[in-house]
C-alpha cells in the first residue's frame, strides 16, 4: 500500500529521515508492503513544496543539505501557514520535527492535533508536545482511529514506548533510572581529560550534539522533559517539566571531576521516577558513581535507562554513540507501527 507522507520541519532529523526512507525504501516494500510518497515538506525559513504527484526526496534532501529554498520543488502556490500547509499536503501521515518548547509544547502541539483531526497519524520526535498533551493527543488518536507515536522523544531511536506499548502488554513501569542526556554525558567524559567546561561545550557544539545555546542541556531542562513524558506515559501519572526536580551540569568544576576520576569514580547526570510512599516524583540531578554503577560505563555521548516492572523484575535499555540517525530510525518504526497497525 502507498502511503502520502508530510514533513513539517525540514532540519538535521527531518532530513536524516528522509535519507532513511530511501535507504530502506526496497525493505519497506519487500518486507512490509509499504510504499510512500513525499507530498509536502515545509520549514519555518526555508520555504516548503506541496505537491500531491510527489515531491523529489533526494532533490529536496539536496536544498535542504544547502539551506536553498524548497519552493521550486512546489506544484503550485506554497500556503502562508503550517495549519493550512498540513491540510494542502493531503498526507496519510505527518512527521512533525520542529523545534521543542519546553513551556507549552507549541506550535507541535497545533500542528499534530490539526494532522489527527485530518485522519492523518502523527509521529514526532518533539518533547514539548507528549509533556504538553499527551493524553488530548492519544484520544483525538483513537477516536479518529489513528495513531500518535512519539518513541523518537528518549533515547533517540531505541525502543522505549513501543516496548511497553507493545512488547509489554500490562507491565507497569515501578520507577526508572537513566542517563538520558546526551549533551552533558558528553561534557562530563570529556572534563574526564582535563578538558575545561567551556572547551567541553565548544566540542559539543562543534559536532552538533549541543545547540548554539546549549542552556537546556546544560541546566538540565532537556532532561527533565524527558522524565516528565516518561512519566506521564509509562507511569501514567502526567507531568510538566516543571513539576520535575531538576538540576544541571553547570556547577561541576574540573576540580571535582578529576578528584571523582583519582577515586574511580565518576560524574552522571541521573534522571529517575520513583514512588515516595506518597506520589510518584521525578528528579534530574548530577551523581558521583563508583565503577559499581550500571551508570559508570555509558560515554560520551551514549545513555541508558533502567527499568523496575511490577512483573517483569528489572531490565536495562542501553544506546551506543547516537546521532541523528537513530532518532530517524525511531520516527521509521513509528510510521511502520503506526500503518501495519
Ligand atoms: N537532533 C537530534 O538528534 C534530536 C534527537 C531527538 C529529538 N529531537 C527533536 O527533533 C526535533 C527536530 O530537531 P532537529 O535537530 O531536526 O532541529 P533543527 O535542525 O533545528 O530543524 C528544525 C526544523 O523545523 C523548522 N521550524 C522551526 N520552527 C518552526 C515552526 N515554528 N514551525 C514549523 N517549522 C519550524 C526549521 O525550519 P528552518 O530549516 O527554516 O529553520 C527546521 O526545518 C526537535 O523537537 C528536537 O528536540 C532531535
Amino acid at each position: 500500500m502507498n502511503y502520502r507522507l508530510a514533513f513539517l520541519g525540514f532540519g538535521n532529523v527531518g532530513r536524516a529521515l528522509a535519507e532513511l526512507l530511501l535507504a530502506k525504501r526496497d525493505e519497506l516494500k519487500s518486507i512490509h508492503d509499504i510504499t510512500f510518497t513525499v507530498t509536502g515538506i515545509a520549514t519555518a525559513r526555508h520555504g516548503q513544496a506541496v505537491d500531491a504527484s510527489g515531491i523529489d526526496l533526494p532533490l529536496a534532501l539536496e536544498l535542504g543539505r544547502n539551506g536553498r529554498p524548497l519552493n521550486a520543488l512546489s506544484a503550485g502556490p506554497v500556503p502562508d501557514n503550517f495549519l493550512e500547509f498540513i491540510r494542502c499536503s493531503g498526507a496519510d501521515l505527518l512527521f512533525e520535527n520542529t523545534p521543542v518548547n519546553y513551556e507549552t509544547g507549541q506550535p507541535a502541539v497545533d500542528h499534530l492535533r490539526t494532522a489527527l483531526e485530518l485522519g492523518m497519524h502523527a509521529v514526532t520526535a518533539n518533547k514539548g508536545a507528549v509533556v504538553h498533551a499527551y493524553h488530548e493527543l492519544s484520544e483525538l488518536a483513537r477516536v479518529m482511529g489513528r495513531h500518535f507515536f512519539f518513541e523518537s522523544t528518549v533515547m533517540d531511536g531505541a525502543p522505549i514506548f513501543s516496548l511497553f506499548r507493545s512488547a509489554l502488554p500490562v507491565v507497569r513501569c515501578k520507577s526508572f533510572e537513566g542517563v538520558l542526556n546526551s549533551t552533558t554525558n558528553l561534557i562530563l567524559t570529556r572534563m574526564e581529560t582535563g578538558e575545561s567546561f567551556e572547551d567541553a561545550i565548544a566540542y559539543a557544539r562543534q559536532t552538533g550534539f549541543a545547540e548554539t545555546d546549549p542552556a537546556g542541556d546544560i541546566d538540565g531542562h532537556d532532561a527533565a522533559i524527558k522524565v516528565a513524558a516518561l512519566m506521564t506515559v509509562l507511569m501514567n501519572t502526567p507531568t510538566k517539566p516543571g513539576e520535575v526536580a531538576y538540576s544541571g551540569i553547570r556547577d561541576i568544576s574540573m576540580e571535582m571531576v578529576a578528584d571523582a576520576k583519582a577515586n574511580g569514580e565518576r560524574y552522571k547526570l541521573i534522571c529517575s521516577a520513583e514512588f515516595d510512599g506518597q506520589k510518584i516524583r521525578g528528579r534530574v540531578a548530577p551523581r558521583r558513581v563508583s565503577s559499581a554503577s550500571r551508570f559508570y560505563g555509558i560515554e560520551g555521548t551514549s545513555s541508558m535507562i533502567h527499568f523496575e516492572t511490577d512483573v517483569l523484575g528489572e531490565f536495562s535499555l542501553v544506546e551506543n554513540d547516537p546521532g541523528p540517525q537513530t532518532t530517524a530510525y525511531g520516527l521509521l518504526a513509528d510510521f511502520i507501527n503506526a500503518v501495519r497497525n
